[in-house]
């Protein structure tokens, strides 16, 4: 911002509060969680859901676990009471979820609203009007506190004369002092106790607070002074449940909201991914997940994210950002080198030890909890360590490299997503694996190979194989301690042998198909040059002698 725009801006007064306490408290419990996605989260979309996406979010909504949903504002739109109707008709709203609906503090508009929750079983009326002084003085023209707090008076009274018109209904009742966030304390209280006043709410059968953060306008602390402050001064705290509701203007809703529950509040409304008007709600996916990760259950399964975010995409045309906690598509994905060591080193130890608790650096919690996998952990660019490579041949493609053949692979990784420009998927860096690395015939490749393991010098083998090199095919024959040091031989009596056999490893490919052996074979040429190449059959000892090829075509 240029700086003779600063002096616009104002800093946000503080709470009077020397006493508070919720910086000493911690959230160890699950907070009423009330989803907001079909009405806030709606009505801020481009292209708002039909009824049938709504239908199908609903759904979801239920799914993971939500048992107070705010379906829409009837009384705003035909859409939205054919919403309702749909869901009481259809008999589509579980035992034990409540429906809410939100109305302005307006007659007809509360007369529609019951209107279009005839035959509910319980439901949420959610009344709200906007407090603030910005507010009082912008959109109301100069009101007074009375006028303000009269409105919310109003709206109450007919709300309370219409509870007996849907007598087979259990209603709870919901207020908001609207742009709570900069409405001065003293004010948003006698709001408050103005309708409880009339809604009159008892410990058993409590009304709803809602204390909206409508914008954003200060640090999360300043929000949770201003809960703690009305969770002290609300004169019948036992009568009522205390609701936040973040908006996320400066990037801070997440934390605000974990600060209000810390300063006392009982209940939280919130959107999946955080759709919302302008920079949106308050995700409810991180806070809960942000629970979990601290071993605290959240009564809300988001143990697959990734069929969340599908529907979630498709029905609200939203997308969700790349570096989106836990959902976004990189967040479990490493770049860096010795990220990727280190996490490398905290899986391999966590399956060593059966370890019980999570303990990976870089990762807050094991990304297969909420049904992401380890196939986007590493991907490798030319940034990558060399670990970074060896770790997705071993997890994704099940081949475990002997340690001094990593930088080998690597290096090849490396320069070809240099070459490239990009990163390489799991997949690609296997495809170049196996075609760079394994059974390479370009240059020698053998047609036929016997082996005699009866021989007349005991513990020894004798091997004779077609080989073709360049265009002349010719057989080769030799004898030695095992299939590959016989194949040694046979090349070294052809004239073949320009290197030394230096080490030699197998395994059995881990998730290949059937019950493929893997080789790994170094050699060191004559000229000083060592090379690793890979051999993968049936058989172990073909794999052996196709890893020995391997690496010889790999010398030329
Ligand atoms: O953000 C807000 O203040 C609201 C209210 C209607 C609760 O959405
Ligand atoms: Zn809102």
């Amino acid at each position: 911002m240029k700086t003779d725009s600063i002096s616009k801006y104002r800093p946000f007064p503080v709470v009077d509060l020397p006493d508070r306490t919720w910086p000493d408290r911690i959230i160890d419990s699950a907070p009423i969680w009330a989803s907001v996605d079909l009405r806030d989260g709606n009505q801020a979309l481009p292209i708002p859901m039909s009824v049938e996406e709504k239908l199908e979010m609903f759904d979801l909504l239920v799914q993971v676990g939500f048992k107070e949903i705010e379906i829409g504002f009837p009384s705003a739109s035909d859409t939205e009471f054919a919403f309702m109707r749909r869901l009481i008709e259809e008999d589509r709203i579980p035992e034990d979820v409540t429906v809410q609906v939100l109305v302005q503090t307006r007659r007809h508009l509360i007369e529609r609203t019951f209107e279009a929750i005839q035959g509910a079983s319980r439901v949420i009326v959610h009344i709200y009007n906007s407090t603030s002084t910005l507010q009082r003085r912008v959109t109301f023209g100069d009101a007074s506190r009375e006028d303000i707090r009269d409105i919310a008076v109003e709206g109450a009274k007919v709300v309370k004369e219409l509870v007996p018109s849907v007598p087979e209904t259990e209603i709870v009742l919901q207020y908001s002092p609207e742009s709570f966030s900069d409405t001065e304390l003293d004010f948003a209280l006698e709001c408050c106790e103005a309708v409880m006043e009339i809604w009159e709410p008892t410990p058993e059968k409590k009304m709803i607070l809602n204390l909206p953060a409508t914008v954003e306008w200060s640090t999360p602390n300043v929000h949770a002074d201003q809960i703690e402050w009305m969770c002290r001064h609300i004169s019948q705290r036992d009568a009522v449940i205390i609701s936040l509701h973040t908006h996320n203007d400066r990037g801070t809703g997440v934390a605000a909201t974990e600060l209000g529950l810390m300063a006392g509040a009982d209940r939280v409304e919130g959107t999946l991914f955080g759709n919302g008007e302008r920079t949106g709600n308050l995700d409810i996916i991180i806070v809960a997940l942000n629970m979990n990760s601290h071993g605290i259950e959240s009564g809300l399964d988001f143990s697959n994210l990734s069929h969340l975010r599908e529907v979630y995409e498709r029905t609200t045309r939203m997308t969700v950002p790349d570096r989106q906690p836990y959902a976004g598509e990189l967040v479990f994905t490493a770049f860096s080198g010795s990220h990727q060591d280190a996490i490398k080193k905290g899986l391999d130890r966590r399956k060593r030890e059966e370890a019980e608790l999570w303990g990976v650096p870089y990762l807050t919690i094991d990304p297969h909890d909420i049904g992401r996998s380890y196939e986007a952990i590493v991907r490798i660019n030319s940034q990558s360590g060399k670990g970074g490579v060896a770790y997705i041949l071993d997890q994704e493609h099940g081949f475990d490299l002997p340690k001094t053949m990593h930088p080998q692979v690597g290096k090849r990784i490396y320069d070809l997503a240099d070459e490239r420009g990009k990163e390489l998927s799991a997949e690609e860096v296997g495809a170049v694996f196996l075609e760079e690395f394994v059974n390479v015939s370009r240059g020698m490749k053998f047609s036929d190979y016997e082996l005699d393991h009866d021989t007349a010098n005991r513990g020894e083998v004798a091997c004779e194989a077609e080989i073709e090199v360049g265009r002349a095919s010719m057989t080769v024959k030799g004898v030695g301690n095992g299939p590959i040091n016989a194949f040694v031989n046979a090349l070294e009596t052809s004239g073949f042998k320009d290197f030394t056999l230096t080490d030699y490893r197998s395994h059995a490919v881990r998730g290949g198909s059937s019950s493929d052996a893997a080789a790994y074979v170094q050699l060191r040429h004559d000229d000083g040059r060592i090379l690793w190449g890979v051999g993968v059959d049936p058989s172990i000892e073909m794999a052996g002698v196709k890893a020995l090829v391997s690496a010889w075509n790999l010398l030329r």
